[in-house]
């Protein structure tokens, strides 16, 4: 049994107070600034490789800003599914923990919106199109296709997850593109309820589960790590040939392995390391399992 201090009546009320519209925060004169990084440092890891310009070094941050959107819109096409099977099982037992899985629903769905928004402005103001593994249907199918624990600890540390790169990275990050950092943080602000509304989806997931289900769920959420990280070479090399089209120049064998290493790790760290390493997200599955938090925290050395 988990011992999570949140309610779905609070989390209503909070998501409710911080809605925000699409149209609040993109349009108009809320336009990109392409002359400015639109991730941190520390998740897009450009300034070591030393043999791009700063401008260069600009346009990688901005290819992987780019993927950092593509990569949550496809991660929430499998949330919002996801959540509206969770709710429609138990829709007449609790008004507030309908309402307010209903609206976590809705948000990823606004969610998807944007993402799709910001999308077409990067495709009209960038340099080259950039490339993306896919279609997000396809990964949306593979990762349902595992229990939904499994599923649910997924949701569970990215949304946590979400929460770390924008308090640690983002928010006091001054040379970063006001509008891009606008867009971060009008996401976390509302993903912060949706850490909680998930870690009640795993609470409500585990409460019936015999001794093997919390293991399969375990080894599930494994499995669905594996598919994440074995999307992340094919897209690298996506980035890799981007970036030689945006910069207008072919990098040498030894630069592009340079480029490669440098950059894998980063998409490590960014999709899975800093999930798995979150404490929250640690702590709900040391509830469920001390030695799947003990696995997780061994595993997740693979991915600073
Ligand atoms: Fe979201
Ligand atoms: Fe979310």
């Amino acid at each position: 049994m988990l011992t999570a201090n949140y309610n779905y009546q609070e989390t209503l009320a909070a998501s409710v107070k911080a809605n925000w519209r699409i149209e609040d925060i993109i349009g108009g004169d809320k336009r990109l600034d392409f002359t400015k990084p639109f991730m941190p440092e520390s998740l897009a890891r450009v300034e070591s490789l030393d043999f791009l310009s700063a401008e260069e070094k600009i346009l990688l941050n901005q290819i992987r800003g780019f993927g950092y959107l593509y990569t949550f819109g496809v991660v929430e096409e499998f949330i919002l599914p996801f959540v509206l099977d969770h709710v429609r099982p138990h829709l007449n037992e609790d008004d507030f923990r309908t309402r307010a899985l209903l609206q976590f629903a809705s948000e990823e769905a606004k969610h998807i919106q944007l993402f799709r928004k910001f999308a077409e402005e990067f495709k009209a103001g960038f340099v080259t199109n950039c490339e993306t593994i896919g279609p997000p249907e396809e990964i949306g199918k593979a990762v349902l296709s595992h229990s939904p624990l499994g599923v649910a600890l997924v949701i569970l540390g990215i949304e946590w997850m979400t929460q770390q790169h924008y308090l640690e990275s983002v928010r006091d990050d001054e040379d970063l593109d006001p509008q891009f950092k606008s867009l971060l943080r009008h996401h976390w602000v509302e993903e912060a309820q949706h850490t909680k509304l998930d870690t009640l989806m795993v609470q409500a997931l585990t409460d019936n589960l015999g001794a093997g289900e919390f293991e399969k769920g375990i080894s599930d959420y494994v499995a669905i790590g594996g598919l994440i990280d074995g999307g992340i070479p094919p897209q690298v090399e996506f980035d890799i040939k981007s970036l030689q089209r945006a910069a207008g120049r072919n990098f040498s064998r030894s630069e592009q392995e340079q480029l490669r290493a440098v950059q894998q790790q980063a998409l490590r760290w960014t999709y899975l390391g800093s999930a798995m390493t979150h404490p929250k997200f640690l702590e709900t599955v040391g509830e469920i399992s001390p030695a799947a938090r003990t696995q997780i925290g061994e595993m997740s050395a693979t991915f600073s």
